[in-house]
């Protein structure tokens, strides 16, 4: 990590960051009577609508909808690490799962997500195998300090343990963000799929396009850090098309966005 980092710095690639993606002022601030939990800057000028694609939907897939489920996101997160794949009986990768490191990027106008992620997602492909996405979150922090939220994988079917599925989590509950908020335990969120599109961008590399709505058991949501999140902007994730040896893993690394829409923390949006 040090040598990488002082790499980094000889290349002044963190100058270079700092000279694209100067965080916005924050032009308000949140709310006193939350003062925790919510996004660093504000989300209300962010419309999803208009960065993703018209043609989206024209590749096959399950369909994205016009729009999420509320305006403006409660949260906007950058997302590094890698997507896990093994090798089934047929020879074929399948995803079993994801580590990922969660960083808030609400201080950089929505437009300026998707080039500032590829910029990542480049540091995070060169970088050496001794390099860890928790690393590549950390030199990301020097630039724009204070702004972990927490990390994202999956968990095994919650409701049947033995359908083998797995399910996306995202967990913000140990962030120095939820530090004071008295309902962080509950800063945490399961989701299922309801939109699944090829990636607009060279889709056998990079991963789906998703919209993942709260898994609902029993009446109950599986978390309140929100109802609804996007899965845009990847870089990477997919797994080669190659056969396999039954058996075998394999981990791809994997950069993109996050959008999370209601949720408790929805009134924190300012
Ligand atoms: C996914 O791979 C990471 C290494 O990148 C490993 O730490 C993790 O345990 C794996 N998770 C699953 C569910 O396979
Ligand atoms: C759980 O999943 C297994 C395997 O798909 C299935 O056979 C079983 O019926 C499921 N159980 C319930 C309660 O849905
Ligand atoms: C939590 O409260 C302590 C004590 O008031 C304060 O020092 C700290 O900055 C607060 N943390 C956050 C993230 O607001
Ligand atoms: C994988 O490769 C096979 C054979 O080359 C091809 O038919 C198939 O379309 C490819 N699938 C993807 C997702 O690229």
């Amino acid at each position: 990590m040090y040598a990488f980092a002082k790499l980094l710095s000889a290349l002044s690639l963190l100058a270079v960051a700092n000279a694209f993606y100067v965080p916005k002022a924050r032009a308000n601030t949140p709310p006193a009577n939350r003062p925790t939990g919510g996004s660093i800057c504000s989300t209300t000028a962010f419309l999803v609508e208009t960065v993703i694609p018209a043609d989206i939907n024209d590749n096959g897939g399950e369909p994205f909808p016009p729009s999420p489920i509320t305006t403006y996101p409660t949260y906007t997160a950058l997302s590094v690490g890698t997507q896990n794949y093994t090798c089934g009986d047929d020879g074929a990768w399948t995803g079993s799962g994801a580590i990922t490191y969660l960083y808030d990027i609400s201080c950089l106008p929505l437009d300026h997500h998707q080039p500032f992620t590829s910029f990542i997602a480049a540091l995070w492909d060169a970088a050496p195998p001794t390099v860890t996405a928790a690393d590549i979150v950390a030199l990301t922090e020097q630039v724009n300090p204070g702004v972990g939220y927490g990390i994202h994988y999956w968990i095994p079917d919650p409701v049947n343990a033995t359908s083998g599925n797995i399910y996306a989590k995202w967990d913000f509950s140990q962030s120095e963000r939820m530090e004071n908020d008295t309902n962080k335990a509950n800063a945490y969120l399961v989701a299922g799929e309801s939109a699944n599109v090829p990636a607009p961008n060279d889709p056998s590399v990079n991963s789906n396009w998703l919209v993942e709505p709260v898994l609902v058991i029993n009446g109950k949501k599986a978390g309140q850090l929100a109802d609804q999140v996007f899965r845009i902007n990847s870089n990477g994730g997919q797994a080669p098309n190659t056969t396999c040896t039954p058996g075998t893993d394999l981990q791809v690394k994997s950069t993109l966005d996050f959008l999370f829409y209601g949720g408790a923390w929805a009134d924190t949006i300012f």
